[in-house]
């Protein structure tokens, strides 16, 4: 009687054991449920993120409390590229670009939109408004980069004057050299293919934005033409461990250094409102 009482619960435990391993193991898709204020980017998180994107982060991450300004200038500087956590309260800037508040606010204004290859060549200018209701789809793969309208940069100051200048530039700085921001704002699956210049930031305000980086000396392999997505897809499930790029997915109040000639690309991964600070000497 007792070895049959001890023979259950063995089993018992084998069975609660083995239930505990395949409830640990069943992946989750990478989506996460609405929980976030999202500016109305997205109907639905999961069906915007089309599995792009990844938990993969081999970035150094610091939080801006714990980050002072020497020690930016002596560890990345000119050094390493580095995420840095809660750099600003850009919360003001945050709500300017809900939505429904660039639409009230600057729908009918010109902007320039680039194809995003990786020397973004070809501009053409549209409203504001016809780009979010038309233009801002979902990526599909096989679209070339050159045949992808993007916006980014091409700002013009004067007119956004009332949201740009609720943004809380990034508190570190390079001796010598002057930000200058550029705002941008583009669908799941866009992204900019390999390129690089000078040092930066670069901060998401809503969406998702993956980042993949090589120092100067690491030229990476890819077509100038094709998307991000395509090299994500194509391309980097082949890249030996040793030939993987730096990457992480910045998240709404994450910033991201890149120092000068860093090779990066990006690929947003959801719908995304972002600002990159270029410092120029
Ligand atoms: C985009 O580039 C490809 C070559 O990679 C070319 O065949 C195609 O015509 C280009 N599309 C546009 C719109 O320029
Ligand atoms: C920016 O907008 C202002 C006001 O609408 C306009 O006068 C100016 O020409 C624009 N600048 C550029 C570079 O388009
Ligand atoms: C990547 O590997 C797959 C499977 O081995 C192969 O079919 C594909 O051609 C490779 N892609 C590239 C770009 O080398």
């Amino acid at each position: 009687m007792e070895a049959t009482v001890a023979m259950l619960h063995c089993l018992l435990l084998i069975l609660l054991l083995f239930l505990a391993v395949v409830i640990h193991t069943k992946e989750e898709p990478y989506c996460e449920k609405r929980s976030v204020d999202d500016g109305e980017w997205h109907s639905d998180w999961c069906e915007g993120d089309l599995q792009l994107g990844s938990e993969r982060c081999n970035i150094e991450v610091r939080d801006s409390c714990d980050l002072t300004q020497e020690q930016f200038l002596e560890e990345y500087a000119r050094r390493k590229t580095v995420i840095i956590r809660h750099p600003r309260d850009n919360d003001l800037f945050r709500d300017g670009c809900k939505r429904h508040n660039l639409l009230k606010n600057y729908g009918s204004k010109i902007i320039r939109l680039s194809s995003a290859n990786t020397y973004s060549y070809k501009k053409v200018d549209t409203t504001l408004e016809h780009y979010i209701n038309h233009l801002l789809n979902v990526q599909p793969s096989d679209t070339l980069g050159n045949e992808t309208w993007y916006w980014f940069g091409d700002n013009n100051h004067t007119e956004w004057e009332g949201l740009f200048s609720l943004y809380q530039l990034p508190a570190f700085h390079l001796p010598g050299h002057e930000p200058a921001m550029s705002f941008g704002l583009a669908a799941s699956g866009t992204g900019v293919p390999f390129h690089f210049h000078g040092p930066g930031f670069a901060e998401v305000i809503f969406g998702r934005k993956r980042w993949f980086l090589y120092p100067p000396d690491h030229v990476p392999a890819w077509d100038p033409d094709k998307s991000t997505r395509s090299w994500l897809e194509e391309e980097y499930p082949n890249l030996s461990e040793d030939s993987k790029p730096l990457e992480c997915t910045l998240r709404p109040g994450e910033l991201i250094y890149f120092p000068d000639r860093w090779w990066h690309a990006t690929l947003n991964t959801q719908t995304s409102v972002f600002v990159s600070t270029f410092l120029s000497p």
